[in-house]
């Protein structure tokens, strides 16, 4: 079963009410958001592969931890672009490679529209950010293409995630890892997390009208 890891933490709670409140200015919701994905960053990476090393420090000999694989970041255009930083901070050797997926309104299958990844070489370990797990759909299509990259662990970081979004990943992967803040009531008709935030492009690059 996917394994659903929702944060339980009072620092989560604080900057999580900042970031659903509509009175939050567009500089106070993207550093709520910035530290939400900070937040979930080291529940995100607890899988990291590692190895031993060898040091010494001014007093004695000792050892210490490298990273054993490779990390790339996948931030969903546009809104998984806020969440990028948080991550580079603490793993600033991570690849970031760019999805931008749309919502087909014939079909309501997300495709992708942007998506350059070098085929010839697999990322050891994929890290999704989307602020809004919402249906699941553009999420199960990143996951699919992740797959056919040859990604052999992934995990999928959200803000916010609706039951149903939820569901719609766990029914499909097994093996993949998801990571957010809150799990909500439900998507309304336009399909919009309730209580949610709105729409998290809007609130973090202030394109509201
Ligand atoms: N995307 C958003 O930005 N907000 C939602 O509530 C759902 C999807």
């Amino acid at each position: 079963m996917t394994q659903l890891h929702v944060l339980d933490h009072p620092l989560a709670s604080l900057h999580l009410t900042r970031l659903r409140d509509k009175n939050s200015r567009p500089v106070e919701f993207r550093d709520a958001a910035k530290k939400l994905a900070q937040l979930l960053a080291a529940p995100a990476t607890h899988s990291l592969s590692t190895r031993r090393i060898e040091l010494t420090t001014p007093v004695a000999e000792t050892h210490g931890t490298a990273l054993d694989e490779t990390v790339s970041l996948i931030p969903i255009l546009r809104a998984g672009l806020i969440m990028v930083d948080p991550f580079l901070d603490l793993l600033p050797e991570s690849e970031v490679w760019h999805f931008g997926m749309i919502r087909d309104e014939e079909t309501a299958e997300a495709e992708s529209y942007y998506c350059k990844v070098p085929e010839d070489r697999p990322t050891d370990f994929a890290i999704v950010l989307d602020p809004m797990l919402a249906t699941g759909g553009t999420l199960r299509a990143v996951i699919h293409r992740l797959q056919r990259w040859g990604v052999k662990r992934i995990a999928v970081v959200s803000l916010i995630a609706s039951p149903e979004g939820v569901a719609a990943l766990t029914a499909e992967f097994p093996d993949i890892e998801l990571h957010t803040c809150a799990v909500d009531s439900h998507l309304n008709e336009k399909k919009y997390i309730v209580p949610g935030l709105g729409d998290a492009g809007d609130r973090t690059f202030n394109t509201l009208r």
